[in-house]
């Protein structure tokens, strides 16, 4: 089949007609990529081969396509059905950039009307990612999609809240009950507010400032912080430094998974997100997590409740887009950046 390959370690993106087109397992569905949207990790594995099990490796791990095989087994989903999500990277039958690619029916996400195709597909990694730093990382409780929590005066300070894993790390803080205050640049004090962030503070101001504007803001109510950006390690110990006689349990989720943090000022509990294993079978308790959380996602999609990131849509349809999206959002994309690798 068609679709983008690399060869090795640091080699070129090619568009190609000679991979192994995936058979769906029992559980499985055949998806038929219509849009990508790229993600860091996409250049990280390139670069760097983490991750990638087998090669040649296809990328592209955020997707949104139209369901045209089901395994045996199959029961939420039909053929003809539209599906979006990140199932994983690295292995065969999870690169995106394809003519198929294969879909777990567990941690697959229906596609409901109101959103597009090309919306969908900014919606995988960045939800998935942050309700595994959430829900998993921060104590907060996963809330009933039909019953939702009234806000309550406890804070989450998100660190990249106007990014695609700190948006929707935003919203589902907003929908669990908390108050968020996103760290962001002035491009993206936009998206923070968008995504529901009650206030900003601005990453490239001096950051004592940043830390005092924190404090005074959250009085002290904050006892949990995502870092969605991965290099503010050293900020959010300047942050809990300040917070850490205020009275409760502190949390510290990264999507930094690489680096050890040490000890926290106040004993803060450090949860590094990972969603690296996905789909892996290997990986038996971040699948049921995430099966678990899409669930919830699902129904809070549906209710239009958690929405699409904004993104960039690179011209012309074809694989060879991906690869121009790819050097978009390496140019430094405020925004997702999206391809329309099939025709529907
Ligand atoms: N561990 C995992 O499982 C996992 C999963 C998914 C993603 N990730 C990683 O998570 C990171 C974010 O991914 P993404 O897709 O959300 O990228 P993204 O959409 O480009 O967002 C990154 C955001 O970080 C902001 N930012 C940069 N430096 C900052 C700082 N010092 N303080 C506060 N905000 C800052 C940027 O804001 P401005 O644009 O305003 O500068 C941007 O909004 C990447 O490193 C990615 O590899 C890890």
């Amino acid at each position: 089949m068609k679709g983008v390959k690399v060869e090795q370690v640091n080699g070129n993106y090619q568009v190609t007609s000679d991979l192994e087109k995936p058979i769906p397992d029992p559980n499985q569905l055949l998806v038929k990529p219509i849009f990508g949207a790229v993600n860091p990790v996409d250049e990280l594995m390139r670069n760097s081969g983490i991750l990638i099990t087998n090669w040649p490796w296809t990328p592209c791990c955020d997707v949104a396509g139209v369901v045209v095989e089901i395994g045996s087994e199959v029961t939420r989903f039909k053929v003809g059905d539209k599906v979006f999500g990140c199932q994983g990277v690295g292995f065969p039958g999870s690169g995106g950039a394809a003519e198929y690619c294969l879909f777990s029916e567990d941690i697959a996400f229906k596609k409901p009307d109101h959103i597009s195709l090309a919306e969908a597909a900014t919606m995988g990694v960045g939800n998935q990612t942050a309700a595994l730093g959430l829900w998993n990382g921060l104590d907060i409780a996963l809330p009933d999609p039909q019953n939702l929590p009234a806000i309550s005066d406890e804070w989450v300070l998100v660190l990249g809240g106007g990014g695609s894993v700190g948006g929707y790390a935003v919203q589902l803080s907003k929908l669990s009950g908390y108050k968020v205050i996103a760290s962001v640049s002035a491009r993206s004090v936009g998206a923070a507010v968008a995504h529901g962030a009650d206030e900003t503070v601005d990453y490239k101001t001096p950051v004592d400032g940043q830390v005092a504007k924190i404090k005074e803001i959250t009085k002290g109510k904050l006892h949990r912080i995502i870092d969605t950006t991965a290099f503010n390690a050293n900020f959010v110990k300047k942050v809990l430094e300040e917070i850490k006689d205020d009275a409760g349990e502190k949390y510290f989720a990264s999507v930094n998974d690489w680096e050890d943090c040490g000890i926290l000022p106040g004993d803060a509990k450090f949860y590094p997100i990972s969603l690296g294993p996905l789909g892996r079978p290997e990986a038996k308790e971040i699948n049921e997590a995430l099966s678990k959380f899409i669930a919830v996602i699902q129904v809070l999609v549906d209710a239009s409740k958690v929405k699409p990131s904004e993104y960039n849509l690179v011209d012309g349809t074809g694989f060879e887009s991906f690869i121009e999206a790819v050097k978009v959002q390496s140019g430094g994309s405020a925004k997702k950046v999206v391809a329309q690798l099939q025709e529907e």
